[in-house]
């Protein structure tokens, strides 16, 4: 497998949450792609079709169904989507952490400073962790969405999202989660942890292209959330369903008196998908799928564990909690004083790993060896 991802033979290649490796399917497909469209001008239903593919297979992914999986253009936008879905005439509180991804807090203040929403509680981490209590203490009756992500960019903690989920739903709240840190890293069924909205981009541990993220919607929540917002794309009776039952996507013209969105979570395509992207996206999802999402993770604990014991062991001041607080995730981070300068003395000996704010991000994936995570340890020694 480390053979099919270039990438891998000329750097120890540590930063699978800032961006992950494609593989050869990946950029074969996209080059092929680009060559054909040179050739040949754009291929409108073919392009249509992918964006099917790759709806069905994130589903696979998540345990969802395809109607309930759309294609946007990025986690923050699907993030947008699922915000502009939320019935606010009664209930105006949103409950988030300040260890997700500035998208999914910035989006939430904003609707505040807009007069959409009344109050965003921001739930502060300590020690890298917001304990589940301060989720039970935050959400009540005025809450109508907890926004939380699987796993923080930053401190790499896992949160207890089935609980929370369980939590928002007593109260009559939905789930909203940024699973960009999960899928691909461990099994995820949407199900199980009772999530209502999820987002997840391509391009980290699903080793695809920048560019796409997929947004699913609880079937059970397509009924009562719909988006404030419409394109041609989302709209009931676009051109992929109308492609979709073998009709001429141009058949009959498209409403201007009536804005019905689509009965599936096709109503958050908005409009033209970077095709290409969505080519190689639809690539990376393959090839997680060719994985099994078990030993995956399992791997990507071994690595953890092992960075985690010997950081530990030069006496580093660990922000990611331990893997008794916390077992999942690939993300280990730790306080590293002038960080930046660290990174480039450690890209120097080809090892890339990421500075975030005096700290060190350091983000093993299913393609890394004990040797490479040795290796970055030796080099931190030494440094
Ligand atoms: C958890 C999480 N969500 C969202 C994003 C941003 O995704 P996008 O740029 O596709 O909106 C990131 C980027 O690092 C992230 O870590």
């Amino acid at each position: 497998m480390r053979q099919t991802i270039p990438a891998l033979s000329t750097r120890t290649y540590l930063d699978s949450a800032g961006a992950g490796l494609p593989p050869l399917s990946v950029t074969r497909a996209m080059r092929e792609f680009v060559e054909r469209w040179s050739r040949e001008g754009e291929r409108f239903e073919e392009w249509l079709d992918d964006i099917l593919k790759l709806r069905e297979r994130f589903a696979e992914l998540i345990g969802a169904r395809d109607n309930e999986v759309g294609v946007v253009p990025s986690a923050s936008i699907g993030l947008v989507e699922l915000a502009s879905s939320l019935d606010l005439s009664k209930r105006k509180k949103v409950v988030v952490s300040d260890l997700n991804f500035p998208s999914n807090v910035l989006l939430w203040l904003r609707m505040r400073e807009s007069g959409l929403l009344k109050k965003v509680v921001v739930l502060r981490g300590r020690n890298g962790i917001v304990p589940l209590d301060a989720w039970e203490r935050a959400i009540d009756e005025e809450t109508v969405a907890v926004a939380v992500d699987y796993v923080s960019w930053l401190s790499g903690y896992r949160e207890r999202v089935r609980e929370i989920a369980n939590l928002a739903h007593r109260r009559g709240a939905v789930a909203l989660v940024d699973a960009f840190h999960g899928v691909g890293v461990f099994p995820i069924d949407v199900r199980r942890d009772g999530v209502d909205g999820l987002v997840c981009g391509f391009y980290k541990w699903l080793c695809g292209p920048h560019g796409a993220a997929c947004v699913f919607l609880n079937e059970e929540r397509l009924n009562s959330m719909k988006p404030a917002y419409l394109g041609w794309f989302g709209v009931k009776d676009n051109v992929i369903e109308r492609a979709q039952v073998k009709r001429d996507p141009f058949d009959i013209p498209f409403p201007v008196d009536k804005a019905e969105p689509s009965a599936t979570a096709a109503r958050f395509e908005w409009g033209t998908s970077a095709a290409v992207v969505v080519r190689g996206a639809v690539e990376a999802v393959k090839f997680a799928l060719s994985t099994d999402p078990g030993s995956r993770f399992r791997v990507i604990t071994r690595r953890k564990e092992e960075l985690i014991t010997g950081l530990r062991g030069m006496g580093k001041k660990m922000l990611t909690p331990t893997l008794e607080e916390s077992p999942g995730g690939g993300i280990v981070t730790f306080e590293a004083k002038k960080h930046k300068l660290l990174v480039e003395k450690l890209a120097a000996k080809r090892i890339v790993v990421s500075g975030r704010y005096n700290h060190l991000r350091v983000s093993p994936h299913f393609y890394n060896t004990a040797e490479e995570i040795e290796l970055l340890l030796r080099a931190l020694r030494m440094v």
